[in-house]
């Protein structure tokens, strides 16, 4: 066992969960960037984002900077983010770059499927090609992508399976949505937040918390759920007896749907979707961001599709308070063995963290590398 202490696993009891050191090491941090964030397919933008050919959007994943970008034929590609010529980071920040992605450094120019197109004056004044340097032998480095209906995955080591079984008991799970009505209503985008990315991601999968924390923003009552463990497909749900509560407050029945490592979709019946990218950066900072969808191509008002905002900015920032404070209490010798775990309603919190125990252990890493301060290795 990577992390968790085999003493956590008693029979009959309650579970811990990871320990403090899983979501505080930089040392666990890289180890996660190798395993966890190259192996499997992990969500790092909105297509809708990038609407137009020539469009391009600089983003990040295992702290590698990537580019996506719209081609001239509608198609999307990602690339790492990273000039041929002297390792200098190609884009900066959403722009459209027309038909070339120029470098600001010395102009070398690719492009929009990668294809060096230029260097100027790199083989002396006027000249750029001499031999053994030929512009059509050099193109950008892509990633392997999938873009599934918005959203836009990459796989790093080039290794997980087809996207399609990778994502199977989420799709599954989803049936009955009509893809061809989905449409992105706003996109909210909450910054940086304080704290290790599975929080959120574990925060997500639970219901218990629900009643507490968003006593005031949703009408959801914790009997009425259920969690989900299913493969890559983590999370939780709720079927309301009777859909009512009052408006600017959730009150419906919802699915709320993880694909490991770090995609969440919410589904709120019966026509609204919530996807959140959550961008690991570093053990103790992410960045997030919420789109909203409607599913059945219903017209909103502004004022009904900024109460949306309203109350999802609110959920969320409710949500991040407890993340932070998460974090924060993991610096505690409490934290040493990882809490505990309810085994009613966190059972899908322990399925996550067994894939990343999984994955972590993966690298060949010694077993005793990244467990809490004092625990044996083989406790
Ligand atoms: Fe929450």
């Amino acid at each position: 066992m990577t992390i968790a202490k085999e003493k956590a696993r008693v029979a009959g009891g309650p579970q811990h969960g990871l320990t403090a050191d899983a979501y505080r090491s930089e040392d666990i941090w890289q180890r996660e960037c190798q395993t966890v964030l190259s192996k499997n397919w992990v969500f790092i933008g909105f297509a809708h984002q990038i609407a137009n050919p020539g469009d391009a959007n600089p983003v990040s994943c295992a702290g590698l900077p990537l580019l996506t970008v719209r081609g001239q034929d509608g198609s999307i590609q990602v690339f790492h983010n990273v000039c041929l010529h002297r390792c200098m980071t190609l884009v900066d920040k959403p722009k459209n770059v027309g038909k070339l992605i120029r470098c600001p450094y010395h102009a070398w120019a690719y492009d929009l499927e990668g294809r060096l197109r230029a260097a100027p004056h790199f083989a002396g004044t006027g000249k750029q090609e001499f031999d053994g340097f030929d512009l059509k032998e050099h193109r950008l480095k892509p990633v392997r992508t999938h873009v599934w209906h918005d959203w836009i995955f990459v796989n790093l080591d080039g290794n997980a399976p087809e996207f399609e079984d990778y994502a199977g008991s989420l799709i599954n799970r989803l049936e009955g949505i009509d893809y061809g009505k989905l449409e992105p209503i706003g996109l909210l985008d909450f910054g940086e937040i304080d704290t290790n990315w599975k929080l959120i991601m574990e925060n997500f999968i639970e219901p218990y918390h629900v009643q507490f924390v968003h006593s005031s923003t949703t009408d959801q009552p914790l009997e009425d759920h259920y969690t989900i463990t299913d493969g890559n497909c983590l999370g939780s749900a709720v079927d309301l007896k009777e859909e009512v509560g009052t408006s600017g407050s959730l009150a419906v029945s919802s699915r709320y749907l993880t694909l490991y490592p770090n995609f969440i979709l919410g589904r709120y019946f019966p026509d609204q979707l919530g996807v959140y990218l959550n961008v690991p950066v570093g053990p103790g900072k992410m960045r997030q961001y919420r789109a909203l969808y409607t599913t059945e191509g219903q017209k909103l008002s502004e004022e009904e599709i900024q109460g949306l905002k309203d109350l999802w900015w609110d959920v969320h920032k409710e949500d991040h308070e407890m993340v932070e404070r998460m974090y924060e209490g993991r610096k505690s010798p409490v934290a040493d063995d990882g809490g505990l775990l309810s085994p009613a309603w966190e059972d899908s919190v322990r399925a996550f963290q067994d894939m990343i125990e999984r994955d972590l252990a993966s690298d060949g890493t010694s077993p005793g590398t990244g467990m809490a301060a004092g625990a044996p290795a083989n406790a």
